[in-house]
């Protein structure tokens, strides 16, 4: 059988509508899961929604909906603008869900029942934003330390998670996995947040309704982070182990989460699993933040991207390549409409755009738009051909490292390396040359054959150019070298350029 392959991205709150920070992580698990398909995986990919919890249930209130009318409306924004951006996940798992709330009971039945869940009373300060507790000593001039908004003094009956008596064992497994928690930083800033020690968590409420209620205590619903991190194995089936669910797919391969979530994924959640007895998954990647024009994206500030107009106006598979080339996926990252249109330009309009057709074209001109058939290689060749046969292990390497930037980075110089050829060989002066016809048949081969990689390779990032490109070259698979005698056909520009505003 083959390799069993599950990428998560987080479940997004349904109290605010999807913008460009979602679909970046979205279309980085997407991606992924397209790439790791191509070289023959069997993947899950998991995306969906977060629905319960007092933050939702305000904003409701606020709408003078019910949580689950506003979670309804705003759901379907989310699954449109995937389908929008082409992303194809395998499940689309929603908390409200009946499959959600029987796993995420049993989970804590499961805990309840070996001790690890204990009722108690709580006295802290909440952050309803962040939907997180702190301490006394942890506020910043009485605020919440993550976002600086205010926090309320909250004292209530709670059932805990003694989180306190799985430190030494998180610790252990994040020093003996130096991949569980990537990038580095993040993994440093983890490890010493756990040295200075894991306090027991609160994991229900009385104060509001919206949630799944505790088992046998109805008073209580389970705290919304409990309840949401469960998503992760309720959507494969837990608490039962079918195959194509739990049993192939746990552990999952990565979790990728923006940094904003990180202590939530790589602290609570593995000590849920632990407590049960289940394996952790083998990693969590935390990408970076996006401002917007320089800054932060706020409501307030009216500077929200939203994708859905981005994408009307410059194409899916344009935006998708600017999210994962433009920063490294891990850092921080401005979003800004001058960059888009740069990389629009350049890479895509310039070099991969031109490459299509300068060399389609010349195959329409030179042979009927009849594929030559390679002859006599020569040792300007060479480069050009090496380069290929190194590329699709490269990518592979970069990709399981999840620098997407490097793996477009490293077609782009295979797209760079065949424009050159084209320059250098000169194709227009060697059709002049009745002797020079094996040469020309030889070089326009290649250059084919060069699109039938970057084709392949650029797939999972833009799948519809992929696919056009392999349509162009008449091999939709594109996993063979190309057949001498294959009709080529002329391409329309890829992707027309954009003239500043
Ligand atoms: O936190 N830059 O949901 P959420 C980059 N429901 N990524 C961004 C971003 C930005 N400016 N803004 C949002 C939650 N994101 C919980 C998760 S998981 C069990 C529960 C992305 O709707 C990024 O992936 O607030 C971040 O982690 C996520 O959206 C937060 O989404
Ligand atoms: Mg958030």
């Amino acid at each position: 059988m083959s390799k069993c392959f599950y990428v998560s991205t987080p479940i997004y709150y349904v109290n605010d509508v999807p913008h460009i920070g979602h679909a970046y992580t979205t279309v980085a698990c997407d991606v992924l899961a397209r790439f790791k398909k191509s070289r023959g995986h069997q993947v899950f990919f998991l995306t969906g929604t977060d629905e319960h919890g007092q933050k939702v249930e305000k904003a409701a209130v606020a709408k003078g909906e019910t949580p689950l009318e506003l979670a309804d409306r705003v759901v379907k924004r989310f699954q449109s603008l995937w389908e929008k951006l082409n992303i194809e996940p395998t499940d689309f798992i929603r908390t409200s869900q009946e499959r959600h709330k029987k796993g995420v009971i049993a989970l804590f039945r499961k805990l309840y029942e070996s001790g690890d869940i204990y009722l108690g009373e709580y006295e802290d300060w909440y952050c309803t934003p962040c939907e997180t507790f702190w301490t006394e000593t942890q506020l910043l001039d009485g605020c919440c330390p993550d976002c600086g908004r205010p926090t309320d003094k909250l004292k209530e009956e709670s059932y805990f998670f003694r989180m306190s008596r799985f430190q030494d064992a998180l610790l252990q497994h994040i020093e003996a996995n130096p991949d569980f928690i990537q990038p580095r930083t993040r993994r440093n800033e983890i490890l010493n947040f756990v040295r200075e020690g894991l306090r027991d968590l609160s994991i229900s409420r009385t104060s509001f309704s919206w949630g799944i209620p505790v088992p046998e205590n109805d008073r209580h619903v389970i705290y919304v982070w409990f309840d949401a991190l469960t998503n992760y194995i309720t959507a494969l089936g837990y608490p039962d182990h079918p195959e194509k669910g739990f049993q192939d797919f746990w552990p999952a391969d990565v979790h990728v989460i923006g940094k904003d979530i990180l202590r939530f994924h790589t602290v609570y959640w593995p000590t849920f699993l632990m407590a049960a007895g289940l394996p952790l998954p083998k990693k969590v990647f935390a990408h970076g933040w996006w401002t917007v024009e320089g800054q932060k994206m706020s409501k307030s500030l009216q500077n929200v991207v939203e994708p859905n107009m981005l994408i009307d106006k410059y194409g899916v598979d344009a935006i998708r390549y600017f999210l994962l080339r433009e920063v490294p996926f891990g850092l921080d990252g401005d979003f800004s409409h001058s960059a888009l249109v740069h990389r629009i330009n350049s890479d895509l309009a310039n070099d991969l755009g031109n490459l299509v057709s300068r060399s389609t074209a010349m195959v329409g001109k030179y042979f009927d738009g009849v594929l030559p058939a390679p002859s006599h290689p020569r040792p300007e060749d060479a480069p050009l051909l090496q380069a290929y046969a190194a590329m699709p292990a490269k990518v592979d390497e970069l990709m399981n490292e999840l620098a997407f930037n490097k793996a477009l980075q490293a077609i782009w110089e295979l797209v760079g390396l065949a424009n050159k050829y084209i320059d250098d060989s000169a194709p227009w002066a060697l059709a002049k040359q009745p002797d020079q016809q094996d040469r020309l048949g030889t070089v326009l081969y290649n250059l084919c054959e060069g699109l039938r990689l970057i084709g392949r390779q650029v797939a999972p990032f833009m799948p519809d150019t992929g696919e056009k490109i392999l349509d162009i070259l008449g091999c939709a698979a594109g996993d063979a070298p190309l057949q001498p005698g294959t009709s080529i056909t002329k391409a329309a520009p890829l992707f027309p350029r954009i003239e500043s505003e």
